[in-house]
């Protein structure tokens, strides 16, 4: 498939924007400054908080760090589960929730199984997603307009 030009300049901290790129989902979400602060605070819940599983499937070497991104605030991810390929919802789910886990802070949650990411689509443990959502490969050509694919 062609690579997908996408302008973020509209999205506003703490929106998220679908696009499509090969057949697939990708979500633009851009974090605020709190929900960047925050990730690093739940690294001892998540299945592979420093992305280091199947790196050069699901995580390119620009976005292993804490943020899975290359600029902060700019989340960049394929919105289709890593279990049996389900779609979380497309909007944000605040945390805590009955019958989610009591330290989840919210984030993505898929519904076919109940997996719960982080903003960052890291996987919280014991849940049947056994990885992080994939981070398609991408490139900014100005600071506003990003590549895909
Ligand atoms: Fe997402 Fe099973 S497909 S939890």
């Amino acid at each position: 498939g062609a690579p997908v030009e996408v302008d973020i300049s509209a999205l506003k901290p703490g929106e998220k924007m679908t696009v499509e790129w090969r057949g697939k989902p990708v979500w633009i979400l851009r974090r605020t400054p709190e929900q960047v602060a925050d990730l690093p605070k739940h690294d001892g819940e998540l299945a592979d908080p420093l992305s280091k599983r199947k790196p050069d499937e699901l995580t390119p070497a620009y976005a292993r760090n804490e943020n899975r991104s290359i600029k902060p605030e700019v989340l960049v991810v394929v919105g289709i589960c890593t279990h049996l390929g389900c779609s979380p919802g497309d909007k944000l789910v605040p945390g805590p929730q009955p019958s989610l886990p009591d330290d989840w802070p919210g984030g993505f949650l898929c519904p076919c199984h109940g997996s719960t990411f982080d903003l960052a689509g890291r996987v919280f443990k014991n849940k049947p997603a056994p990885d992080n959502l994939e981070v398609p490969p991408h490139t900014y050509l100005s600071d506003s307009r990003l590549l895909i694919g």
